[in-house]
């Protein structure tokens, strides 16, 4: 048995611990669970007390001399964060689209010429495993840095069943390389690759009758998702393809009106998606169908930002009852970047989130989001020790600097890796 850790005095403990049980909207987003000059007791990898450090000092009076402590006075601590939505595993980068984009390129007119997504699936067809193995170690070294413990992540840029399998088995096998835990997400139904241009509908045919068995067979992929846009799937297209992966067991996740307004969020309600991605365009009818169903909004600020798109009405869909998550969307187009402090901040500024609610929705919500809340997203008793220590004193600090790295160290599970 490992020494128990002992963190003590931190100015603010952000422990996200609430009565409300599942996604949180509108008030319950601001419920951060705040304990002063608080405390954890840490054994074996889980959380085994929260409380001030005077109570914990009590409680534990006859350990306290083998615990090994962390000092955190004049630090905020919480959960590690969680990123619901990225797209971390990808061969080659794309700098040259992003000066093109500069240039006055839309991100769809890239793409429909062959570039965007098709360019990263070439690339990804051409890697070897342990190339994207070796790319994907530097990108979770980097979210890890930022405070980030636990991510999800998604196929899409294989969009045959050989690449699209590579790309889930590198991040199963990235589990005994790395500590960050990826929850893996079928999504190929990215696009339709070039060998089925014009024939959509057999494309959404092989995907259920070649894919779907074989993800499922091999226990590869937790969550599936589609690409609901204007010119990539339809709704109808998106529907049939998750109605068939529910039938293997997949629950459903959309990217939804991103570039256009296009029933995407209506679907996701319809259809019972644990989360909506994106929303830049969501129309009023799908935010009320959202807050309805309870489908999570996984709202991608660095990604409009990307795009110089306008973000997602973020404030308007908390105060109509939808839960809001964060990410980062991390992927070599719309939004290159590892940072889940800059994506709250952005939440802050672009979406007017308050600071508690972008906190919120980057641990607790995010956790949700990808069915983990019961392991992770709080600092609650029998929870995986999963936390920041961070270089700022409360939470408002945290959003309040922006664009810098905050964190001072991190813990999963218990151990130390920052
Ligand atoms: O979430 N919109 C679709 N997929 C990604 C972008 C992928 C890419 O450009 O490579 C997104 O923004
Ligand atoms: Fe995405």
């Amino acid at each position: 048995m490992s020494r128990p850790i002992w963190i003590k005095h931190a100015a603010q403990l952000a422990t996200l611990a609430s009565n409300v049980k599942g996604p949180r909207s509108k008030e319950a987003m601001s419920e951060l669970g705040l304990i002063e000059d608080g405390s954890l007791w840490i054994e074996d990898g889980l959380i085994q007390a929260v409380g001030t450090t005077k109570k914990l000092k009590e409680l534990f009076s006859d350990k306290l001399d083998e615990a090994e402590v962390v000092d955190a006075t004049g630090h905020l601590v919480t959960p590690g964060l969680v990123d619901p939505h990225t797209h971390v595993v990808y061969g080659g980068s794309r700098e040259r689209e992003f000066e093109k984009r500069l240039e006055g390129a839309a991100y769809m007119e890239i793409m429909n010429a062959g570039g965007g997504i098709h360019a990263t699936t070439r690339m990804t067809r051409e890697a070897t495993e342990e190339q994207l193995i070796e790319q994907t170690i530097g990108r979770l070294d980097s979210f890890l840095a930022h405070g980030v413990t636990t991510i999800e992540g998604k196929s899409g840029y294989g969009m045959n069943l050989e690449t699209e399998l590579m790309q889930l088995r590198v991040m199963k096998k990235l589990q005994e390389q790395h500590v960050i835990e990826i929850v893996p997400t079928f999504m190929g139904a990215h696009a339709v690759p070039p060998e089925f241009k014009g024939r959509e509908n057999e494309y959404v045919d092989h995907l259920i009758h070649d894919m779907l068995p074989v993800i499922a067979e091999e226990k590869l992929a937790e969550f599936q998702d589609v690409f609901c846009e204007k010119g990539v799937f339809t709704p109808e297209q998106s529907e049939r393809v998750l109605e068939a992966g529910k039938r293997f067991g997949f629950i459903p996740k959309i990217h939804a009106d991103e570039i256009e307004s296009y029933g995407g969020a209506e679907l996701a309600a319809k259809i019972g998606a644990i989360s909506a991605e994106h929303l830049l365009k969501a129309s009023e009818a799908g935010i009320q169908a959202m807050a309805q169903s309870g489908t999570i909004a996984c709202l991608l600020p660095a990604t409009a930002l990307y795009l110089r798109e306008a973000a997602a009405a973020g404030r308007k869909m908390i105060d109509a009852g939808v839960a809001v998550a964060i990410s980062t969307d991390c992927n070599p187009g719309s939004s290159p970047t590892t940072s889940m402090p800059l994506v709250m901040n952005l939440a802050c500024i672009s979406m007017r989130l308050t600071p508690a609610e972008a906190l919120t929705a980057a641990t607790f919500n995010a956790a949700c989001a990808i069915n983990r809340q019961d392991k992770v997203g709080s600092l609650e008793v029998g929870k995986q020790a999963d936390l920041v220590l961070w270089n700022v004193k409360n939470y408002q600090e945290l959003q309040y600097l922006f664009g810098v790295n905050h964190v001072n160290s991190v813990w999963k599970k218990g151990v130390k890796v920052v």
